[in-house]
C-alpha cells in the first residue's frame, strides 16, 4: 500500500562494484556520547567515494544527527555492521529533512507511526523521511539491519543487483496493534537481473513489492505481519519468481495487485513453495486495488461495468502450504469503514481470492494448495469469477466459483 507520502529521498547511493581495483576501507569514526558521527563521516568521505568499503563499525552505535548525502559514489560498497541512530524528536526530523534533503538511515519510527494513523491523508506527515533510496547498477546491498523505519525501508532502482541478508524490523503486536507500523514498505524494487535472497523483513506493509523490471527473483525469505510478497505494478514487469518464502501472521501471504483502470500487460509470475502460517489472504491478486487515499469514497469491490484492468498473463502459484487467519481476520492497517481490505463475498477462511475484471486473465494456475484455517475450523474457501479468464478456467487447478477449494 502506497500512500500519497511526499518521496524525499534520504540517501542516494550510486555504486558500482563491477571494477575488480583494490578497495580503501574507509571507517567511519565513531566519537561517542554527545557526539554528532555525521560530521566525521562527511569529512571521510571525499577520499572514499570511490574504490572504497565505507565500513560502520559492528558494536558502536553513530549518532547521525545531521543528514548526509553520499553524492555519486563510484565502486562503494557500505558496509552498516554497527547501528545508526536518528535523533527521536519528530519537529526535529523533520526541520532537517526541509532543510537539506540529504538523508540518514532512521530509527525510532513509533512515533510517526503514531502520528501517521491520525494523520489524513493517511500516513501523510509533512517531511516524513523515507529510507534507503539507492539507485545502483551490479551491486551489492547486504547486511543492514533497519530498526523501527520511520516509513518505507529501502527502494532500489537498478539492474544486475543481489539484495542478500538484510533485515528490517518495524515489528509491532500483533494481537494489540494500537501502534501500527503504517507505510513501512521492506523493499521497493525496480530493475533488471535482481536477486534478493535471505532476508528477513517484519514489518505493516509490503514486505517486498516487485514494481518493475524483468527477471527478478525473490527467494529463501521470511516476511512477518505485513503485506506479503508482493507484485505491485499496473504494466512492465515480466519475469517474476517468488520462491520458498515463509509468512508469519500476515494479512497477505502473496499478492498481485494494481489500481483500477489501470492498462497495460504483466507476464510471467510465479509464487512457489510458499509456508504459510496465519495469512488473512494466502493466495491473492486483485485488478481494482483499493487505496485508502486515492479511493476514498469509493466503495471497494464496487465499480461501473466499463471500468478496466492490468492483464495479467502466465501467472501460477504452485506448492502454497499452511493456514489461514480465520479466527482474527485482518490487521491494524485497516482505518475506513468499509476496510480498503474488505473483498465482497470472501469468507473468513479465504484461501485463495481472485478479483479480477472480466477477460483480463490468460492463463492463471494455482497448484498443490494445501491451506486450512488455523482454528481447524471450516473449509478453505474461494472467491473466483470464471469470466475473468480469457483462456476459460481449465488451467486453474480448481473449481471457479465463490465457495469451497475444490482443487481439479
Ligand atoms: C548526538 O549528537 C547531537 C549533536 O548533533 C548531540 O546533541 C546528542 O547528545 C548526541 N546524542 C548521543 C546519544 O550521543
Ligand atoms: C584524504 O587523503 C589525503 C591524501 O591521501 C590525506 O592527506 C588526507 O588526510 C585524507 N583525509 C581524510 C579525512 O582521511
Ligand atoms: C519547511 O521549510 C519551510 C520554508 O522554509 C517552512 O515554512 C516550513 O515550516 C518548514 N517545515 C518544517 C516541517 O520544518
Ligand atoms: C493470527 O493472526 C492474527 C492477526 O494477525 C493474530 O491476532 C493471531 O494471534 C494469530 N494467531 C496465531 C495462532 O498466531
Ligand atoms: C536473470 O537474473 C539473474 C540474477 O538474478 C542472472 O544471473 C541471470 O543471468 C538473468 N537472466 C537473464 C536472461 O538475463
Ligand atoms: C528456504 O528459506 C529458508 C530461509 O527462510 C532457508 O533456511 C531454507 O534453507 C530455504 N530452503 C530451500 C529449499 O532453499
Ligand atoms: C498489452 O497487450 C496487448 C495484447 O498483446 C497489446 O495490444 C497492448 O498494446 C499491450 N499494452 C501495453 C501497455 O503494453
Ligand atoms: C514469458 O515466458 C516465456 C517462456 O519462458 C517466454 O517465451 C516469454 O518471452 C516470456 N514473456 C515475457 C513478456 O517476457
Ligand atoms: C466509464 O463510463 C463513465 C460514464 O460514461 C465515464 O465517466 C468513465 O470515464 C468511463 N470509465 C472508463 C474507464 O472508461
Ligand atoms: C513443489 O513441491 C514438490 C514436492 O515437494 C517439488 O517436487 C516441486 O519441485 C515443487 N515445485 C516447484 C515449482 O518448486
Ligand atoms: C458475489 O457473489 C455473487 C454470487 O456468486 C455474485 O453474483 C456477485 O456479483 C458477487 N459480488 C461481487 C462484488 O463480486
Ligand atoms: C465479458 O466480456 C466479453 C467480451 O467483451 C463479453 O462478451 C461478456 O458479455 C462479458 N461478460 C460479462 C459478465 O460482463
Amino acid at each position: 500500500m502506497h500512500m500519497m507520502i511526499k518521496t524525499i529521498s534520504l540517501l542516494t547511493v550510486l555504486a558500482s562494484l563491477a571494477s575488480t581495483q583494490a578497495y580503501q576501507n574507509c571507517v567511519v569514526p565513531h566519537g561517542g556520547y554527545g557526539i554528532d558521527d555525521a560530521q566525521g563521516l562527511k569529512a571521510i568521505l571525499p577520499n572514499c567515494s570511490s574504490d572504497a568499503t565505507i565500513v560502520f563499525q559492528e558494536g558502536k552505535n553513530y549518532n547521525i544527527s545531521t543528514p548526509v548525502n553520499f553524492g555519486t559514489l563510484k565502486n562503494v560498497e557500505i558496509q552498516v555492521l554497527g547501528n545508526l541512530e536518528l535523533p527521536k524528536s519528530i519537529p526535529y526530523v523533520q526541520s532537517l529533512v526541509n532543510a537539506t534533503a540529504g538523508g540518514w538511515v532512521d530509527s525510532f519510527g513509533l512515533p510517526w507511526w503514531q502520528q501517521a494513523q491520525y494523520t489524513q491523508p493517511l500516513g501523510g506527515l509533512v517531511n516524513r523521511p523515507h529510507g534507503w533510496s539507492i539507485t545502483a547498477n551490479s551491486s551489492t546491498v547486504r547486511y543492514m539491519k533497519l530498526r523501527k523505519p520511520i516509513a518505507w525501508s529501502f527502494s532500489l532502482t537498478g539492474n544486475d543487483n543481489h539484495v542478500y541478508g538484510n533485515k528490517i524490523d518495524a515489528a509491532y503486536d500483533i494481537n494489540n496493534p494500537g501502534v501500527f507500523p503504517f507505510n513501512t514498505d521492506g523493499y521497493d524494487i525496480k530493475g533488471n537481473n535482481v536477486l534478493f535472497e535471505n532476508n528477513w523483513v517484519f514489518n505493516g506493509d509490503d514486505c517486498v513489492a516487485v514494481n518493475s523490471g524483468n527477471n527478478i527473483t525473490v527467494r529463501n525469505m521470511v516476511c512477518e505481519g505485513g503485506h506479503g510478497a508482493s507484485l505491485s505494478a499496473t504494466t512492465g514487469v515480466n519475469n517474476v519468481l517468488f520462491d520458498n518464502m515463509t509468512s508469519i501472521n500476515s494479512l497477505y501471504a502473496t499478492r498481485f495487485k494494481s489500481g483500477l483502470n489501470s492498462v497495460g500487460n504483466i507476464t510471467n509470475v510465479t509464487w512457489s513453495n510458499i509456508h504459510v502460517h496465519n495469512a488473512t489472504f494466502p493466495i491473492f491478486a486483485t485488478g481494482v486495488y483499493y487505496d485508502q487515499n486515492t479511493n476514498r469514497g469509493r466503495t471497494p469491490g464496487v465499480y461501473p461495468a466499463n471500468s478496466t484492468a492490468t492483464h495479467i498473463k502466465n501467472f501460477s502459484w504452485i506448492n502454497v502450504t499452511g493456514t489461514i487467519s480465520d479466527v482474527y481476520t485482518g490487521d491494524g492497517s485497516c482505518t475506513t469503514n468499509p476496510c480498503w481490505y474488505y473483498v465482497a463475498n470472501a469468507t473468513n477462511t479465504a484461501a485463495i481470492t481472485l478479483q479480477l475484471l472480466n477477460g483480463t486473465a490468460t492463463n492463471i494456475q494455482i497448484h498443490n494448495v494445501n491451506l486450512k484455517p488455523i482454528d481447524g475450523k471450516g473449509t478453505p474457501n474461494v472467491v473466483c469469477d470464471p469470466t475473468s479468464f480469457t483462456d476459460g478456467t481449465g488451467n486453474l487447478g480448481f473449481k471457479c466459483a465463490n465457495g469451497p477449494y475444490i482443487p481439479n
